[in-house]
Formats: C-alpha cells, structure tokens, sequence
C-alpha cells in the first residue's frame, strides 16, 4: 500500500513536469497569465502549467511512462465515463500544482482561459489528497517567510500575486469552508491569522463561518477589508505591496469586525435599530472576558446611545435565564 502511495506522488510531478513542459511551448497561453501579471519566474516557482486542449494527452503520457491506467484514475487526473471510456480530466486549462505542507505534488487546480463555467476544476479526493486538511501555499510561506503571521485568501490567484509582490505570509482555504484540521494547521504555523477574503457576498460569508471555526480553534484573528468587489489579487496588483502592507495594518480585530457586522441593515438612528443592536451585541459581549467586556461596552454604549448600566442589566438577566436554563 506505501509502495502505490510512492507512485502516486510521482505520478503528480510527472503530470505537473508534463503541464510545465505544455506551458512552456504555448506563448499563447503564456500570454493569459502575462495580461494577469504574472512573471515567468512565477510561473517556474509555483510550477503552473497548462493542460492541452485535448482527450487524451495526458493520458498518453502516463501511460508512456508506465502508469497504469486504473491508478491515472485513481489520483483522478483520468475520468472514467459510464461507457468506460477514460480522457484526461483537465483540458484546455492553466494548471495550478496543489502541494503539500512538505512540497510534494498532490492535487491539481485548473482554470478555464476565458468565462466558460465552471472557472476551475480541482482534483477529486484521492488516496494522496484530502482537500479540507491542507492549505494551499503552506509549503512556500513556510520556506519564504519568517513572519509570525499568515495571510489567509481565497484563491490561487490571490496567493501567487502576493508572493510575486513579496508579499509570502499567505495560504489559500481554495474557495471551499474552512475546516476545523485547517483551523489547527492555522494554529500550528502561526502566532495570528489574516483573514482576507474577497469583498463580494461569498467572500463575507465564508470570512464570517472561517471566523467561527478559527475562534473555536484559539486562533487570534483579525478581519481584513478590501474595496468592494474586489480580491487581494486585483487590490495587490492595483496598489502594490505597500498598499497590501497598510491593508493588513488596517485589519480589524475580531471585535469590532462583529460589531460592523450586526450594524448592517440597522439603521442606529431610529429606537428600534438601536434596541436590536444593542441587544445582539449583548450576547455576543457575554463570550468576552471580564476586560474585553468593559472595552466593548463601553463602545456599544456610545454607539447606542444608551447606557453601560442598561446594558449590563440586560446582559445580567440573560445569564440568569441561560443558568435557569440549564438547571
Ligand atoms: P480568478 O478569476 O482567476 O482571479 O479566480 P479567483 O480566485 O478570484 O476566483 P473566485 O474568487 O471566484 O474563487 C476563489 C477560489 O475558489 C478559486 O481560486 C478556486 O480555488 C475556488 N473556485 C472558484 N470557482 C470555482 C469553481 O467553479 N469550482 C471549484 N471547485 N472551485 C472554484
Ligand atoms: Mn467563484
Ligand atoms: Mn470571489
Ligand atoms: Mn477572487
Ligand atoms: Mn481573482
């Protein structure tokens, strides 16, 4: 079994030395990463590649170097249909080589070169690749940085832009919910987490669902806010690294990005808007410790304009209802 595990892992570098080989070939779809920005020392040091327009190539291939075709399958760089035809999963598309936190080659990302949907395809779960146990970029951030730090995006995109900007404190969660093993890894490499997700609706709402699980994981976080509608990788491009730098600067702590959060919607002018959240927020300042709690109260008492003591009381009843709860 650790033997067929060895060949799958070299079963990638050899797709990925094939995608490499592809890319450097096609000036044409060089062209498509040099309108994104990207350097050809880029494009060496994160190995990208490109997965010819075609059924079967890289399947040739492999199959040249003696892989069978049931394991070609297997790490799911072949598809096999209901009829039993197999072809190559990616065609037609940039790859992105996905490693490990030790730099081997586990898993492929593939991204379309114009709006045909869907934008990227990934490699399915394999024996080598467990999607939701491993963060894109670790590898890198780890050999390439001494911040205590990690900047933590959405995309591939994002992640190599930075690092080409010199920006390399960064991992990608790949677009998909945080998972808890991913929260520990967080943890594990860093003393504090950057969140920075894109500023469009599915960016906010995973920020807010990786927020919790990163919390839960004792992991110090701050939120990072982009200009509307867009990603780390157009805001890096636009401003450069200072730009980033003073960004990350800019992050808000946890706190006062829950506190932005309930504000939306409500408008604190009007006695309603402020009584609902005065109140949301009462619950939230109930998880705080003692002087974080008189921080904050303090803030959403001005905020609200109504009193600490009104909010105290309040916060006092919902805690003896909780206890009468659990009783
Ligand atoms: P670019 O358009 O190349 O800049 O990509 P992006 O990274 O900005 O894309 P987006 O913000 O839409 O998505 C963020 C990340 O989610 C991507 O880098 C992918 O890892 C993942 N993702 C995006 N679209 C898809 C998709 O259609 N399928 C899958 N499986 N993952 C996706
Ligand atoms: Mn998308
Ligand atoms: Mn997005
Ligand atoms: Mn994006
Ligand atoms: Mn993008």
């Amino acid at each position: 079994e650790k033997d067929k595990l060895e060949v799958f892992y070299k079963m990638h570098v050899d797709a990925a030395r094939f995608f490499f080989q592809n890319l450097s070939n096609n000036k044409e779809v060089r062209e498509y990463l040099y309108k994104r920005g990207i350097k050809d020392q880029t494009i060496r040091s994160f190995g990208l590649g490109y997965a010819l327009n075609s059924w079967d190539s890289l399947l040739k291939y492999l199959r040249s170097r003696r892989y069978k075709e049931e394991d070609i399958v297997k790490c799911g760089l072949a598809t096999k249909s209901e009829k039993g035809k197999v072809y190559d999963r990616f065609r037609n598309r940039i790859i992105f080589p996905v490693f490990d936190i030790r730099g081997r080659v586990i898993a492929f990302g593939a991204r379309v070169l114009d709006d045909t949907k869907p934008k990227y395809l990934n490699s399915p779960e394999t024996p080598i690749y467990n999607k939701g146990t491993h963060l894109y970029g670790l590898n890198f951030a780890k050999k390439n940085s001494k911040e205590t730090s990690l900047v933590m995006v959405e995309g591939y995109m994002d992640l190599i832009s930075l690092s080409q900007a010199g920006i390399q404190n960064v991992v990608a969660s790949l677009g998909t919910a945080l998972t808890k093993i991913q929260g520990r890894l967080l943890r594990r490499n860093s003393e504090e987490v950057y969140i920075c997700y894109d500023a469009d609706t599915a960016g906010q709402k995973a920020t807010v669902r990786g927020l919790e699980i990163l919390q839960a994981e004792g992991v110090k976080v701050k939120v990072v806010q982009i200009s509307k509608g867009k990603d780390p990788d157009d805001y890096v491009r636009e401003e450069g690294k200072e730009g980033f730098l003073k960004l990350l600067e800019n992050a808000l702590p946890l706190m006062e990005y829950k506190l932005i959060q309930e504000k939306e919607g409500l408008n604190l002018d009007s006695d309603e808007g402020r009584i609902t959240y005065t109140k949301r927020i009462a619950e939230i300042l109930n998880e705080l410790d003692p002087i974080e709690k008189e921080v904050y109260l303090q803030k959403v008492s001005e905020d609200a304009g109504i009193s600490e003591r009104a909010i105290r009381k309040y916060m006092g009843n919902q805690n003896e209802n909780s206890s009468m709860d659990t009783s």
